[in-house]
């Protein structure tokens, strides 16, 4: 066995869990806990498969190759909140060239010893420059982790989760992450909580109010506007409310981004008048019918359609089109599991975003239909559709891939937020009293910030 935790520790390590387990009791606390077992029994040289409250398999004899993660379908991170089953394409990490070896080792040291002489900017700069030349480098990651940790917990397990992820037997990031993650699962708790009680307000809105619907009214403007600008389309907020308002092309935009803002506001009317209106489980049909929308009029042929062909976003290589029917099935399935329904709406539709986008079953368009289910599965569970605004862009792709790499959380916190941003807004555009300050989504120069991004 390559790591060097003996086996009283792992077994100590296990025990505890259990407490904190039993002590925290949420499924929540449960999935990573389970999770984090399997790290330890994979460093065991045990199987997988694990509950959490079982007790650990006996260590086999048989020493198993480090870098059990490599080969490992199954993270830490990827395992929360039902990613568990989940296919994930490992794909190669880059390997570090040779040559640089010597200077990420420096840069590390020289890190660590700025931040013994309390010089934080510079201890920041160098850990940066480490992990920028190596980002899968365990004990960098970990470091970094154990430096941020007093000002920013969420980044640290972060780093401790993405340190485990590249080394699983990292004994210390282990240690770390088990202090950490208890605490990273309060905060994003106490925050699923606000938005509920914030919720719960804005269901105090009457139906009819003028205000609420007003407020709606602007707020489908903003969507059309912000989920077609993070796409690359150029027409700005005015521009596109007098599209839609009065079907008048404006000059000097192309007919293509006309039919961008068309699509997607007929997809919106499809959600709101029949999704919304119908009882009963999503359908890869519904799917295909959303989707048929967001791109009938920009590409009649794809529009509905399955793609045929491989796609490359980024750094990301979705699945090949041979498989994308099956995983749509099983995503739907997915969808009416007891397990996606026992979580929180928040995190249940942020997830089945992660999912479409991850499985990318359309040549076009994914980000926007990704993005309409999501708010389809808010709206269904009493929550406002919410926006991810264009300056949000580099961000919300950051934390997407961030769920590439095996760590889910901090995708579902960005939603959260954004989740938080709108019943602010729109509690702020409702309530007579004004207790809320002036949401983020009000008064923002969303022109501005789209002109600022050059589109592509
Ligand atoms: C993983 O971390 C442990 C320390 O916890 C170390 O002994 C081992 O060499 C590391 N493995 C790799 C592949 O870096
Ligand atoms: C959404 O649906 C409701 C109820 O069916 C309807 O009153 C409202 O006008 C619809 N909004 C849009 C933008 O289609
Ligand atoms: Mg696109």
């Amino acid at each position: 066995m390559s790591s060097k935790m003996s086996n009283d520790d792992n077994q100590h390590l296990s025990v505890k869990s259990s407490v904190i387990f039993f002590v925290f009791g949420g499924v929540v606390v449960a999935c990573l806990f389970s999770a984090m077992s399997r790290v330890v029994t994979v460093l065991e040289g045990g199987t997988q498969s694990h509950q959490v409250g079982t007790t650990l398999s006996p260590p086999t004899t048989e020493s198993k190759a480090v870098g059990v993660m490599g080969d490992l379908e199954h993270w830490p991170g990827m395992d929360y909140h039902g990613m568990r089953d989940w296919p994930v394409t490992v794909r190669n990490k880059p390997l570090l060239r040779p040559d640089l070896k010597g200077e990420v080792l420096a840069a590390l040291h020289q890190a660590l010893v700025a931040k013994v002489h309390g010089k934080n900017e510079k201890a920041h700069k160098l850990f940066q420059h480490a992990l920028a030349l190596d980002p899968n480098y365990a004990d960098a990651l970990n470091e970094y982790g154990e430096f941020l940790e007093e000002e920013d917990i969420l980044r640290a397990d972060h780093l401790y989760t993405c340190a485990l992820l590249n080394n699983a037997s990292h004994v210390r990031a282990l240690i770390n992450l088990r202090r950490t993650s208890i605490i990273v699962e309060e905060i994003d708790q106490s925050i699923l909580m606000r938005i509920d009680n914030k919720r719960n307000d804005f269901l105090k809105v009457p139906a009819h109010s003028r205000a609420l619907q007003r407020a709606q009214q602007e707020m489908y403007y903003q969507h059309v506007y912000h989920t077609t600008a993070i796409e690359g389309n150029t027409l700005s907020l005015e521009q596109m409310r007098s599209i839609i308002e009065t079907g008048m092309a404006v000059t000097g935009k192309s007919i293509l981004e006309h039919n961008e803002i068309i699509g997607m506001s007929s997809a919106l009317q499809y959600i709101n008048n029949t999704l919304m209106g119908r009882f009963g489980d999503i359908s890869v049909r519904d799917i295909l019918e959303i989707h048929r929308r967001v791109l009938g009029h920009v590409d009649p042929l794809e529009a509905g359609q399955i793609r045929a062909t491989q796609v490359f976003v980024g750094s990301h290589v979705p699945p090949p089109p041979s498989d994308v029917e099956l995983l749509l099935e099983e995503f739907v399935e997915w969808l009416k599991s007891d397990e996606a329904n026992a979580m929180h709406p928040v995190q249940f539709a942020a997830l089945a975003h992660y999912k479409l986008v991850y499985i990318h079953p359309f040549l076009d368009g994914n980000g926007r239909t990704s993005r309409l289910l999501m708010n389809l599965i808010l709206m269904r569970a009493g929550y406002p559709p919410i926006i991810v605004k264009v300056g949000q862009r580099h961000e919300y792709y950051e934390a997407i891939k961030k769920g590439n790499v095996g760590d889910i959380r901090p995708f579902i916190r960005f939603i959260a937020r954004c989740t938080e941003n709108m019943l602010d807004a729109l509690l702020w555009l409702t309530t007579e009293s004004s207790s809320y300050a002036l949401p983020e989504l009000i008064g923002n120069s969303y022109e501005k910030i789209a002109e600022s991004i050059p589109a592509y």
